[in-house]
């Protein structure tokens, strides 16, 4: 793993819920990603759920347990649900037993591991869960950065996948059960006073047949 990214999140800890949610794009983004979640959530039997690179526990509400890289990140997690089993940790190593959760999802996360490290979280994960468990990520969406001719500057968020690579990476071991998205239209381009009416019609195009130009994707895959 890449310890720019620990030394980043350390540092960026104590801020980053106000840095990148406590504003009308940010809301925005979280709830229609909280929206989805807790939905997919709700539809598996999910007694032990953990949260992938949970961060400062902006979905810990959802989860029984936490595990990041990042120690700073947890700390806050640790002051906002004291009653959760954080843990410190690398998602391709989990100190985690197997098949031991039911469900397992994870968070802007995938977007920092490289290419090559997708397969190898497929198979963690497959180990930890149990059978049948479910796996949900999110990722930048490649076929809009291809439409738009978006390169990303620097690692941050650099990895983004087609809906097919995510398939083809999953085959055999995985069934994909649901894929949708998240900031379809350019949110952060309309005036601030318009975006919580402009919801409705997103979230919509997000779980539509052009759900591949959103920002985002997220899957929600099963352990077969
Ligand atoms: C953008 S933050 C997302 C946090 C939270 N999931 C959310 O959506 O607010 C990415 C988090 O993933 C963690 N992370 C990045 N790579 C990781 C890895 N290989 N293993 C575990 N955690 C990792 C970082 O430390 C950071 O807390």
């Amino acid at each position: 793993m890449n310890t720019h990214i620990t030394t980043y999140y350390n540092q960026l800890a104590q801020t980053y819920d106000s840095d990148r949610f406590g504003h009308t794009y940010g809301r925005f983004l979280h709830a229609q990603e909280r929206a989805l979640l807790t939905c997919w959530l709700a539809s598996v039997k999910a007694g032990s759920v953990l949260d992938l690179g949970c961060g400062t526990g902006r979905f810990l509400d959802l989860a029984t347990h936490g595990l990041d890289a990042s120690t700073g990140m947890l700390e806050v997690a640790r002051q906002k649900f004291p009653e959760k089993t954080l843990q410190n940790g690398l998602a391709l190593a989990m100190p985690l037993a197997e098949e031991s959760f039911d469900a397992i999802f994870s968070m802007h996360m995938v977007m920092h591991l490289s290419a090559d490290e997708l397969q190898p979280l497929l198979a963690e994960a497959h180990r930890v869960l149990k059978p049948g468990g479910s796996l949900m990520f999110d990722f930048p969406s490649k076929s809009r950065r291809q439409l738009l001719g978006y390169k990303a500057a620097g690692w941050h968020g650099a990895n983004a996948y087609t809906l097919q690579e995510i398939h083809a990476a999953s085959a055999g071991q995985w069934r994909l059960e649901a894929a949708s998205g998240f900031l379809f239209l350019p949110i952060h381009r309309v005036p601030r006073f318009m975006r919580s009416w402009l919801m409705g019609i997103d979230t919509w195009l997000c779980g539509s047949f052009m759900k591949r130009f959103s920002s985002y994707l997220i899957v929600h895959l099963i352990k077969i």
